[in-house]
């Protein structure tokens, strides 16, 4: 497998968003990747979708590892900033963020 620079798990249960939102987050995921270059070279994004993160409330729920940061509520607007801002850019968005592993 090739090498990655972060790992993003979405949750595409019907537990944190009633309406399972996240299946279509995975799915615009992939564009947005594509769109600014993070499906291959050093800056490579994997993605994984989840049938459950274990939170189970305010999402859609994702995690972007290795900083161990997890969003929730992912609006399709709020996952193109995720994408650009904290993916491709390496800026987290502190104000989206509900919870982190310890350092
Ligand atoms: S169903 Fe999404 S975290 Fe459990």
């Amino acid at each position: 497998m090739e090498p990655y620079a972060r790992h993003v798990l979405i949750c595409t249960g019907g537990f944190c968003s009633q309406d399972r939102r996240g299946r279509s987050l995975y799915a615009l995921l992939a564009k947005l990747l594509q769109r600014e270059d993070l499906l291959f070279g050093p800056r490579r994004v994997k993605r994984s979708e989840a049938p459950c993160l274990g939170v189970c409330a305010g999402g859609p729920v994702m995690a972007v590892y290795p900083e161990g940061i997890w969003y929730g509520g992912v609006t399709p607007q709020l996952l193109e900033r995720i994408v650009v801002e904290h993916l491709r850019d390496g800026h987290v968005l502190e104000e989206a963020v509900f919870h982190r592993l310890q350092p």
